[in-house]
């Protein structure tokens, strides 16, 4: 059967600063993720994380290597070149929610739909219905101050889902977040996954008891992305 992956970075390279202040954070990653996985990325602070996520969202130009995702072919094309990729690619998970106060849940979610190109009366019909599948069909009309944390949490994440983006990108997703609801944030990921129209979540996290529950875990260390499953990451033969 024929591999098909979803995301496939290729000998990616990314630094920071010139001459004695250069920072090599990237230094050769490569990574595969298939449809319908989840996948946790750990690794100490300041390890490049973050800077791999922007990379991958089009929000940053690596040095070398490459990147493709469905369609889209990136990695040092210049980030403001992949406005389709942002809009349609990948959607975004931030640690603290990112959403607009002032807009209820269904505003949220529908207002990042139209900015990207959807006429509102079928942005607002999508947001619904990315809004039920993470499980708020009754909040649509609360504002983020009206909800919990995990709520908050959930609307961000219709929101990333909308518009049937093919990967999540997930930044510390429940580093703001109680143990249970962070447990449950993880379990809605697993059934994003896994469930009807699968989509792919790399997700950032410290936790390595959240990690565990991801399908497969990545370890990034000195620049390279090291181990591959949780045993490999502790020191076990895999
Ligand atoms: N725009 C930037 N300019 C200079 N250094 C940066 C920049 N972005 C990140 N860095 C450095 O790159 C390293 C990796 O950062 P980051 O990707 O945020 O790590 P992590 O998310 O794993 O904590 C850090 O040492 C950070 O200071
Ligand atoms: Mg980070």
């Amino acid at each position: 059967m024929p591999v098909s992956f979803v995301l496939r970075v290729s000998n990616l390279n990314r630094g920071f600063g010139s001459g004695i202040a250069r920072l090599e954070v990237l230094q050769g990653i490569d990574m595969e993720i298939q449809p319908g996985e989840l996948v946790a990325l750990m690794g100490p602070s300041g390890c490049g994380k973050s800077t791999l996520l922007n990379i991958i969202g089009g929000l940053l130009e690596a040095d070398s290597g490459s990147i493709s995702l469905t369609e889209f072919n990136y990695g040092i094309a210049h980030p403001k070149k992949l406005v389709d990729l942002r809009r349609r690619g990948v959607g975004w998970i931030f640690q603290d929610f990112h959403l607009l106060n002032h807009l209820s849940a269904l505003d949220n979610v529908a207002l990042a739909l139209e900015l990207s190109g959807l006429e509102s009366s079928t942005a607002e019909e999508e947001a619904r219905t990315a809004l039920e599948r993470v499980g708020l069909s009754d909040r649509v009309s609360f504002k983020p101050d009206e909800l919990s944390g995990g709520q908050r949490q959930r609307v961000a994440i219709a929101r990333a889902i909308a518009g049937s983006r093919p990967l999540v990108l997930a930044d510390e997703p429940t580093g703001n977040l109680d143990i249970k609801s962070g447990e449950d944030i993880l379990e809605l990921f697993k059934e994003l996954c896994h469930g009807e129209d699968a989509i792919s979540i790399l997700m950032v996290t410290h936790d390595p008891v959240l990690a565990s529950k991801a399908d497969r875990m990545l370890l990034l260390r000195d620049g390279k992305v090291a181990a591959s499953s949780i045993k490999e990451a502790w020191g076990g033969q895999a």
